[in-house]
């Protein structure tokens, strides 16, 4: 079969990693064509691919103004610049892969959703976490009802990081709602997705809490200057710009969260960005507004519950989950599964087996896995491989229009309360 023909719809952090995994997986898919603004970014695909300048395009809108050019185009365009694209590709004959949140408006993502469905069009939202071999293991765990039994509630919590929260949600792309989106779309959308997943039934009510504590103007040290390049206290301060940036390209990292200040980093580019750009602004002293930690609680139509929390204020880390069962108590981390049996008191150890390199690792593997699922329903026209297409994706975005309510109107939220979900 030959690899499925992909146009990449912004070419930033995202958009590069999924061209990269083609470069990795050429029998599986070839990009043919890119819509770029950043000329780097857009010049770097360019060249890994080989494209005529007919193929190249400085905005989807160009791209989207042709005919159809491949079967297949990537959407990762930043937050709020979705669902236009979606809709235009999806008319226009495209498969469509969407990076998250589809939107941050019900009626916006429910709309979207009906048009892949009247189009007909193959059809996933990355929801990475759906696709990895960790969560592959858990959901065999679940299933298997000799481990957990029937699952009557979870607790999980994202330990985001302190210097990840200081890099997107103070500093970038996600810092502040009106331009991206809110906390629990932009980042935690991934986990109340996953939860829905793991408890297989539809969830029915939420609340939640939640604000922007820390990162505020008045928590600012005495001595603080508005650029890190200019603090008297920078050294005391684990959110440094310095620290975070040119400390990590100083040791050679010159990957992610390095290279989104700058397409090539080295020690001078770097300096030079956080000396004038987004990344060197002082973290008291930003356009912020995002929530740095926030808790939702929710009910399944299975009687079961969960609570998720959010925090900026960890070390940087993976997922933990707990899960309480009939039969057991499952304790996981993203590498392993341990399950206590309450009818023998055996506790058993279930390994995720090791992945490979960067790429294939990203989110756990979760992007190789969501990119393979995706080109393999493409290549063979079936979307039954698609673990986060249209339905659930409206389902658990609507947990988390339901949990933004319910924080914002201090209450309890049910799903019907949104047309058409109950
Ligand atoms: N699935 C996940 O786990 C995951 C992880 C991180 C980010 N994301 C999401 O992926 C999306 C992209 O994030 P990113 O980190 O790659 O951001 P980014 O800023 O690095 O990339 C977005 C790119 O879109 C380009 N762009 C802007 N306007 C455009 C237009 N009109 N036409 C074409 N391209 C345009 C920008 O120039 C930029 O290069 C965001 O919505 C983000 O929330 C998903």
């Amino acid at each position: 079969m030959e690899p499925v023909r992909i146009a990449i719809v912004g070419a930033g952090n995202r958009g590069r990693g999924y061209s990269d995994y083609c470069l990795q997986h050429p029998e599986a898919g070839r990009v043919v064509a890119v819509a770029e603004p950043r000329a780097e970014f857009r010049e770097r695909i360019v060249r890994d691919w080989d494209l005529s300048e007919s193929r190249v395009f400085s905005d989807w809108a160009g791209l989207a103004e042709e005919s159809c050019l491949a079967d297949a185009v990537i959407i990762a365009t930043p937050d709020g610049m979705h669902v236009a694209p979606g809709l235009a590709f999806s008319d226009l004959g495209y498969a469509v892969l969407m990076e998250k949140p589809v939107s941050s408006d019900f009626d916006e993502c429910r709309e979207l959703v009906a048009t892949m469905e009247r189009n007909g069009t193959i059809f996933a939202v990355c929801h990475v976490l759906r696709y990895t071999p960790y969560t592959r293991l858990l959901k065999r765990v679940l299933d298997e009802e000799r481990w957990i039994g029937r699952v009557i509630g979870i607790q999980h919590l994202e330990p985001v990081g302190f210097w990840h929260q200081a890099h997107s949600f103070v500093r970038g792309n996600w810092r502040n709602t009106a331009m991206s989106s809110p906390m629990l779309l932009g980042k935690s959308c991934h986990d109340l997705d996953w939860l829905s997943y793991l408890v297989g039934s539809r969830c029915e009510a939420v609340t939640s809490f939640g604000e922007l504590l820390h990162f505020r103007p008045e928590n600012a040290p005495a001595g603080a200057a508005d650029r890190c390049v200019d603090c008297a206290v920078e050294r005391d301060c684990p959110y440094s710009a310095i620290r975070i940036y040119v400390d990590r390209v100083r040791s050679g990292e010159t990957g992610w969260p390095v290279n989104v200040l700058v397409e090539a980093p080295d020690e001078a580019s770097v300096w030079a960005a956080i000396r004038t750009g987004p990344y060197g602004r002082c973290v008291y002293a930003c356009d912020n507004d995002v929530v740095d930690h926030q808790v939702v609680s929710l009910r399944f139509t299975s009687g079961a519950t969960a609570t998720f929390t959010m925090s900026g204020f960890t070390e940087m880390r993976p997922r933990e989950t707990r899960i309480f069962g009939t039969a057991g108590e499952g304790w996981c981390d993203g590498r392993r599964v341990e399950v206590y049996s309450f009818q023998t008191g055996v506790r058993s150890v279930l390994e995720v087996e090791a992945h490979d390199g960067a790429i294939s690792s990203g989110h756990g593997g979760g992007d190789a896995g969501v990119m393979a699922a995706f080109l393999d329903a493409v290549r063979r026209g079936d979307p039954s491989g698609l673990l986060s297409g249209g339905r659930a994706t409206l389902e658990s975005h609507t947990m988390v229009y339901a949990a933004e309510r319910a924080r914002l109107e201090d209450r309890v939220v049910r799903l019907a309360e949104f047309p058409g979900m109950r």
